[in-house]
């Protein structure tokens, strides 16, 4: 068996056995067809809750379990190997709208929200990116006009993960348009539940890969807001969503690691089994080098991510490892599953084996959570911060 280069804790190993079983047995069976349908499973997310999948940062006092990152990346990975879709849902849910309410959110907000999102009873989305500001999040137009002891939002949010099937959707939005608080600091954060008037979930991306996981544009048309749903204040939003992002971009990383591994685990097997000039293919030098590539940059990728972990949880500024892990994992993903289809042949290219739709969840990771290029952005500004 190849290392994991990980020393888990009987915590650690408990956890992972539950991820493991639980993810093999509720959702392995259905995979293929709920990605050909892009059907995306609402029942997992109760399931997924009742195990405390869905609270795994959360303290006790919200119903969570209160594990420490690296513990909560195990699991994620764990999912991931199985199912991406249902990962980055998970992901979603514990890095950014629970932790940002944890973070930044009144006691009251707390207690509302965490307790049921912890049990799966609310699903959290997050709602940064817009039809015209992706990577320049900055650069979002969506506004938030305060209106006496409300807020009216009008604008529409892109890409939402989760959007369609959210209970509570961290939404940012523009505060301030005067013209010396433009930018990053004059944006709010606001937690926005379906049932407001005005809120509409529009069109359902038909995607490449993650077929399972809904992703929605969501819009808001003069949608009122309390100012009791207002995260923390209302100039900070943007710095309390890159702040999160930084914990989306650890789960990300896990997501990655989990398809390539998932790849690599289906490549060696079918490696042992093909015969193609009258030997195994694994014993030809063509195929053990790239295995051995394989192998090593997975192991690579979680040697960087658990660093991160453990230096975010020692409270550490994380911005460039974070990237670091988010970077390589996803370039890891990527490579890994196109190996794992070039192994399999033309059987990788079909349906009948799992690396077609491995390679084809593996892309995303090097597009959300802030593509490569903004991955490298970060790691070299962060260069030259240290200096
Ligand atoms: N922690 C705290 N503060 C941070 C921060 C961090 N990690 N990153 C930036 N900031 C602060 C900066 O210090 C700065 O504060 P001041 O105004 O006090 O100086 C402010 O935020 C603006 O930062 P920058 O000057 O660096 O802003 P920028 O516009 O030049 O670039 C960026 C920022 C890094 C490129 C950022 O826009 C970014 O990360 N873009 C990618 C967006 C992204 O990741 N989107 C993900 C969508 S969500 C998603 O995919 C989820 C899903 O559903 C799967």
């Amino acid at each position: 068996m190849p290392t994991d280069l990980l020393d888990l804790t009987e915590e650690q190993r408990e956890i992972k056995n539950l991820a493991r079983e639980f993810a093999l047995q509720e959702i392995a069976p259905y995979i293929a067809d709920w990605d050909e349908r892009a059907h995306f499973e609402p029942s997992l997310v109760k399931k997924m809750g009742d195990l405390g999948f869905l609270g795994m940062l959360l303290p006790e006092e919200y119903d969570g379990l209160g594990v420490d990152t690296s513990t909560y990346l195990v699991a994620l990975e764990e999912i991931a190997v199985v199912d991406a879709s249902a990962a980055v849902m998970m992901s979603v849910h514990n890095s950014l709208p629970t932790q940002m309410i944890l973070r930044f959110g009144s006691d009251e907000q707390k207690k509302r929200f965490l307790p049921p999102m912890a049990r799966g009873e609310i699903l959290g989305a997050f709602a940064l990116s817009e039809p015209e500001s992706g990577s320049d999040a900055a650069s979002l137009t969506t506004q938030a006009v305060r209106d006496g002891d409300d807020w009216i939002l009008t604008g529409t949010k892109s890409w939402v993960t989760s959007g369609s099937h959210a209970g509570a959707i961290l939404a940012m939005a523009r505060t301030d348009s005067s013209s010396e608080r433009k930018g990053a600091r004059g944006i709010g954060t606001f937690i926005i539940t379906p049932d407001m008037p005005g809120f509409h979930v529009g069109k359902k991306e038909d995607k490449l890969g993650l077929r399972s996981s809904p992703t929605v544009q969501l819009t808001f048309d003069s949608m009122r807001v309390s100012a009791a749903n207002l995260l923390g204040e209302p100039q900070m939003g943007f710095i309390y969503a890159m702040q999160s992002l930084e914990n989306g971009r650890l789960g990300i990383a896990a997501q990655s690691i989990g398809i390539a591994r998932a790849a690599l685990e289906a490549a060696t097997a079918y490696a042992g089994e093909r015969i193609q000039f009258g030997n195994h293919i694994k014993e030809f030098q063509a195929i053990q080098f790239k295995l051995a590539d394989m192998a090593t940059r997975i192991a690579a990728s979680r040697c960087l991510m658990h660093a991160a972990a453990k230096a975010k949880d020692r409270g550490e500024d994380v911005k460039q490892a974070t990237s670091m892990a988010k970077l390589f994992a996803s370039e890891t993903a990527m490579f890994v599953t196109n190996q794992a289809v070039q192994i399999f042949g033309g059987y990788g290219y079909v349906k009948d084996y799992p690396v077609e739709r491995l390679f084809r969840d593996a892309k995303v990771t090097e597009i959300y959570e802030g593509t490569s290029e903004i991955q490298r952005i970060v790691i070299a500004r962060e260069q030259y911060a240290k200096d």
